[in-house]
């Protein structure tokens, strides 16, 4: 017995580095399970903040097809591929899906409804990629094949004006961010006695201060530019209240004239986290915008009175390639010319 204690705490001790092992080969096995499926689901951010109908396997795919679209830029640009999309697809009698990055960036805001593809899924697809303009053409009624992903950038209602009730309601804010908006304006609201007419300024600068005048031979909007419409409404409506929102807020306070006491300079300008500033301009009544698809984008989702930045580029500029004014701004929409002395 005496012999025989020691030995058996000897097993013991020998044995008890291989149950470690297996323990520890446990722990490897599901973390590396927790971290391929994490993987597998990252590109579907929050699906369960931000419920989709995911589509992962093939069986789920539509007989007739799958069309889909790039998801490239920020907001402004990912709306404008989300809606052409929707109309061309719906167009061509086709099923539309989204990528999941266009999913993560637009349904935090939007209370979007298009199905959402799977990058796994995605990419064993054979796509055939047909490239836009971006405006509407003819050809584009009729476009061939079962796997399309549309490319490009396109940027203009005459996609989808004909749509217009069904694109509002894809891009209804989620209660929480329009709540959220509304609330600021309440605030404003509160301090006047007569009801106020809410007008969003938005001011796009950032990147293009450079590009704009080295790559596309034009300019931004500048003081008199902005002088000019917000006195458009102002000889418009009583108590107008304009909502200043910008990617460069310390250029707005500078340039733009807050004497009269009706400026507010609003919003976060935050390019990362676009939905506090986007919701602004949208809960106002009438918008001026500068340059821009979230600019255009506010405005057309608004629905109010929109004064827009016109002739910003010369004549020779290679915008005009990219850029048809009559198909980006809503005929009803006001210009004013820019200074491009
Ligand atoms: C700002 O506007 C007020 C009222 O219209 C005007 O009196 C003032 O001269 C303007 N200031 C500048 C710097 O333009
Ligand atoms: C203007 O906008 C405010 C804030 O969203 C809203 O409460 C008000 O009803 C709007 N006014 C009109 C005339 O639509
Ligand atoms: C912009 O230029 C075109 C062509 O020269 C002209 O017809 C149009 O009236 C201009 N727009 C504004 C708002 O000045």
């Amino acid at each position: 017995m005496t012999f025989l204690l020691p030995t058996a705490i000897m097993r013991f001790w020998t044995a008890c580095p291989a149950f470690s092992t297996i323990y520890f080969l446990l722990i490897i096995f599901v973390i590396s399970t927790i971290f391929h499926c994490h993987q597998r689901l990252a590109l579907v951010p929050a699906p369960w903040a931000h419920p989709a109908h995911v589509v992962l396997a093939p069986k789920h795919l539509p007989r007739e097809g799958v069309w889909t679209i790039n998801s490239k830029g920020r907001l402004g640009n990912q709306m404008g591929q989300y809606a052409t999309l929707y109309a061309l697809a719906k167009m061509n009698g086709r099923s539309a899906f989204i990528p999941a990055q266009m999913h993560s960036m637009l349904a935090p805001i939007f209370k979007i409804t298009l199905p959402v593809l799977h990058s796994t899924m995605a990419s064993r697809i054979q796509w055939q990629d047909y490239y836009l303009l971006d405006w509407m053409e003819e050809q584009y009624r009729h476009i061939p094949g079962e796997y399309v992903r549309l490319m490009g950038y396109p940027c203009s209602w005459t996609f989808y004006h004909h749509l217009r009730d069904e694109i509002l309601q894809e891009f209804t804010l989620h209660d929480h961010v329009r709540r959220e908006a509304q609330w600021f304006l309440q605030q404003l609201q509160a301090r006047r006695t007569r009801r106020a007419t809410f007008v969003g300024v938005h001011v796009r600068r950032g990147d293009y201060v450079r590009v704009m005048p080295r790559v596309w031979k034009g300019v931004l909007a500048d003081r008199s530019y902005l002088q000019r419409a917000l006195d458009w409404f102002r000889a418009r409506y009583h108590t107008t209240i304009f909502v200043v929102t910008s990617d460069d807020m310390a250029w707005c306070r500078q340039n733009i004239n807050s004497s009269l006491g009706d400026v507010v300079f609003a919003g976060n300008g935050l390019q990362g986290s676009p939905a506090k500033d986007f919701a602004l301009l949208t809960q106002c009544n009438h918008t001026i915008i500068t340059i821009g698809t979230f600019g255009i984008w506010a405005a057309y989702l608004t629905g109010g009175n929109t004064i827009y930045l016109a002739n910003f580029t010369l004549p020779n500029s290679p915008f005009h390639a990219v850029f048809k004014p009559k198909a980006a701004f809503l005929p009803e929409w006001v210009g004013i010319a820019a200074d491009l002395g």
